[in-house]
């Protein structure tokens, strides 16, 4: 399908079909507000929505006009057909790792023993690729209560959004038991993948170790691995069954960008990482674009303008508007270009551009409005 063919089509029938929405992209792209925008969007359509969103600033509770939002769904008041509603909530990482141990551990005492050691604690919050991971669990317990029409994940502002597809896949690696192996001899082990989690594991041993001292450290870490016994293949397990949701023809990703480069270079590799992955892509988000101007005016109006150059001050006022509009216009055909050079050669159904606000989008009818225009035909 060509670029242009991607442009006329808009996120209406994802929202209206999926079960699952994932909105990804490199950092401070418009994650977190696409997927709220999807959510409306979502419950306008008429579905039970909930919006999963990792937003540590906070800025979406407010936006979504409620006090707070905590690790269990609050409703957000929305306009919507009948059926239609919208939830929120805030992934809190800790609480759905202890709920995993609750699952997997072999009784509640030992439950209880993996939750109070320092060891947990610290990996359970410093480890490379928890958050998204617990993301994702959080996500599958979700789907699980059969409770949602739609699920729209936000993803964590990860340095690359790569790191997000790899998640599961470490978390299995972590658990396969090299865990040990990975705290104590960081060194040793090399090989693709691993690197961060290696890293990320010693920084963690590091910091547990200047923290306690001697035999407690040594007891804490014994009991870990004690506590932990029986329970990879548990872990492992789950890991998988996340994978295959994310697998479903119904659960997509939306890929948000910007137009600058760097995003658009991160967009398209993710698009095709998704293909490879055999995972299903709903769009692209272009956010923040410059709306294209009107086109150039034509001879007519020159030549009005021309004729009133009898009085200086309006020729100049329109001379210098001109000059602007296709300053403008320089800017956003120039954007286009770069969007269309990044997604060139890729796999890709959907182009959504969401225009640059004049501020920050900070309440429900921001919101609302980016609802529109992601469901919207604009070309
Ligand atoms: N179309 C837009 N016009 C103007 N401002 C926008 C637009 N979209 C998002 N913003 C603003 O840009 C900022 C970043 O947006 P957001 O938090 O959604 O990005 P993110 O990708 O989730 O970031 P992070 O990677 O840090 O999680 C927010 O202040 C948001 O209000
Ligand atoms: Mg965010």
């Amino acid at each position: 399908m060509s670029l242009e063919e991607a442009r006329s089509h808009h996120l209406g029938d994802a929202v209206a079909d999926s079960r699952v929405l994932v909105t990804t992209g490199a950092g401070g792209v418009g994650k977190t507000t696409s997927a709220a925008a999807l959510g409306y969007a979502g419950a306008r359509a008429g579905r039970r929505t909930l919006v999963l969103t990792i937003d540590p600033a906070r800025r979406l509770a407010q936006a979504l006009g409620i006090e707070h939002l905590d690790d269990e769904p609050a409703r957000v008041p929305v306009t919507a057909p009948d059926g239609g509603e919208l939830w929120a909530m805030m992934l809190d990482m800790q609480t759905t790792f202890d709920r995993l141990i609750d699952r997997h551990a072999t009784s509640p005492a030992n439950a209880r023993a993996i939750k109070a050691n320092r060891i947990y604690r610290t990996l359970a919050s410093t480890l490379s690729g928890t958050q998204e991971y617990m993301a994702m669990e959080r996500l599958h317990e979700l789907h699980d209560t059969g409770e949602w029409d739609l699920l729209v994940i936000d993803t964590p502002p990860t340095r690359s959004a790569l790191d997000f597809l790899d998640a599961p896949k470490r978390m299995t690696s972590f658990l396969e038991g090299r865990l040990l192996t990975l705290l104590l001899k960081p060194g040793m082990i090399a090989g693709r993948g691993l690197g961060r989690v290696v890293g990320a594991g010693a920084t963690a041993f590091m910091r547990v170790a200047g923290k306690v001292t001697g035999m407690e450290l040594l007891e804490d870490l014994a009991d870990f691995f004690r506590n932990f016994e029986g329970m990879y293949d548990g872990f492992k397990q789950r890991a998988e069954e996340v994978l295959v949701l994310l697998q479903d023809p119904r659960s997509r990703f939306v890929v948000v960008t910007t137009p600058e480069p760097p995003p658009l270079r991160e967009a398209r590799f993710f698009l095709q990482r998704l293909e490879q992955e055999g995972l299903h892509a709903a769009g692209v988000v272009v956010n923040r674009i410059h709306p294209l101007p009107p086109p150039e005016p034509g001879d007519d109006v020159l030549r009005a303008a021309a004729a009133a150059g009898g009085d200086d001050d309006l020729a100049r006022g329109v001379t210098g508007t001109l000059a602007v509009l296709a300053d403008v216009r320089n800017l956003a055909e120039r954007q286009r270009r770069d969007v269309n050079a990044a997604l060139f050669g890729v796999r890709v159904h959907t182009v959504v551009e969401v225009p640059l606000l004049g501020q920050d989008v900070h309440d429900a009818a921001g919101l609302e409005s980016i609802a529109t225009t992601l469901t919207t035909r604009t070309a």
